[in-house]
């Protein structure tokens, strides 16, 4: 019998795609394996429209010393409430609401694009090189072991769509960009996905894109900084949303990040000697 034909899904728009996280009826299809939370990989459909999602139960968040308020779920939220406000949209939609197995954040599932196209793949942004220059459109991260006594540079692209992830991650602090958090999408988009460990009022900044350490923002950048300050400001909408998933104090935290980046128009660098990166790195 030859399989029912499917029926092309219809483009939707930023706001139906909410709707349909928030309200579609949410089914578990399987678990994402070596993931440090539940991350369940689900089906949401409504009103004859499906798609692809990740739901994470905050009942199946890993407890963290240094994030005892609220929940990671909230944390996901609150980065792309802040994606959205740049206007980058770099954070695929997520919402938080009911699901099997209690409350959760529910994201859209981003097919990466495959290895080797044209839109770019994970390899594509992160290497590793011999020697000690970067090479022609890549920018150094820093030196890494790589065994047997061997140190490699570790290098990412010099990609604007990286850039863009580089601020995002200094205004949220994300304490956790690695590169299996990076999807290239087709279309030429980049996402990036896992935003649980954010917003902490102290410095957790640890990231692969420290290639722009120090440079300063592209005018773009500091553009849509001044415009997120004001954002920002208490009693504006995304502050009103943002104050019902973060705590008061990292709210402040946020609005000091911010204003120190438009103060002094560059990219953060490394607290320490050595750039702080997740590790594993990927
Ligand atoms: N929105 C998404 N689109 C596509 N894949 C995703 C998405 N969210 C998570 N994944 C996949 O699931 C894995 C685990 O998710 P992650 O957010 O890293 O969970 P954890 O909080 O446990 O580290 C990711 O490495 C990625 O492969
Ligand atoms: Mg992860």
């Amino acid at each position: 019998m030859p399989a029912p034909e499917r029926i092309p899904s219809r483009s939707l728009s930023g706001t139906e795609l909410l709707t349909l996280l928030a309200e579609g009826e949410l089914t578990v299809r399987g678990q994402v394996r070596g993931a440090s939370n539940a991350v369940l990989y689900c089906t949401v459909g409504h009103e004859g429209e499906e798609r692809t999602c990740v739901y994470k139960p905050v009942a199946g968040e890993q407890p963290l010393w240094d994030f005892p308020d609220g929940t990671l779920a909230q944390r996901e939220v609150a980065a792309y409430e802040i994606s959205e406000a740049t206007g980058w949209g770099l954070v695929p939609p997520t919402v938080l609401r009911e699901g099997p197995y209690g409350e959760g954040m529910c994201q859209l599932w981003i097919e990466a694009a495959p290895d080797g196209s044209a839109d770019g793949d994970a390899d594509s942004l992160l290497a590793l090189v011999e020697g000690e220059e970067p090479g022609d459109g890549w920018k150094a991260v820093g030196f890494a072991e790589v065994g047997e006594g061997k140190t490699a540079l570790l290098v990412h692209a010099d990609d604007p769509r990286l850039r863009r992830l580089a601020v995002l991650d200094a205004v949220i602090n994300n304490g956790d960009r690695k590169g299996g958090h990076l999807l290239p999408a087709p279309g030429g988009r980049l996402y990036g996905i896992d935003h649980g460990v954010t917003f902490n009022a102290d410095d957790k900044l640890r990231t692969l894109l420290w290639g722009w350490a120090g440079e300063p923002l592209t005018d773009e950048a500091v553009a849509v900084l001044g415009r997120l300050a004001a954002d920002l400001a208490p009693g504006a909408p995304l502050a009103t949303r943002l104050g019902e998933l973060i705590t008061p104090a990292e709210l402040d935290a946020l609005r000091a990040r911010v204003a120190a980046l438009v103060a002094t128009g560059r990219h953060p660098e490394p607290s320490g000697e050595w750039p702080a990166i997740p590790w594993p790195p990927v």
